[in-house]
């Protein structure tokens, strides 16, 4: 997991990934503040989400995007990349959604939505 600073712009928004380290289809995950956030590349679209798996805890930036939702690799709950919810599999509970823009080539990670 990346380790970033918590520059923070004016409107709360943290500076997480060049764009360029986030191709299309692939999964990112880094830390922001004290919260592991997985970035995820669909189509050009960045999403944000928790990184981390509602039901064990694994990294799901190990897992797979499939039809809009990460795969979590231990024992495949999906999750939606779009709302955080639970679409499948054991996951007890959804992950938080983060506000997320692109600019100036980098990938900004916001304020958690609840
Ligand atoms: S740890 Fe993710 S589904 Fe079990």
């Amino acid at each position: 997991m990346d380790q970033r600073d918590d520059n923070e712009t004016e409107q709360g928004y943290v500076k997480a990934l060049a764009l360029t380290e986030l191709p299309d289809g692939e999964l990112r995950s880094v830390r922001i503040g004290q919260s592991a956030v997985l970035l995820a590349n669909v189509g050009g679209t960045i999403h944000a989400i928790g990184g981390i798996c509602t039901h064990e805890q694994e990294d799901l930036a190990d897992g797979e995007i499939e039809d809009g939702c990460v795969v979590c690799p231990m024992h495949f709950a999906r999750f939606s990349l779009e709302t955080g919810a639970v679409m499948d599999g054991p996951a007890p509970a959804p992950e938080p959604v983060y506000d997320v823009l692109v600019e100036d080539g980098a990938i900004l990670v916001g304020r958690r939505r609840d």
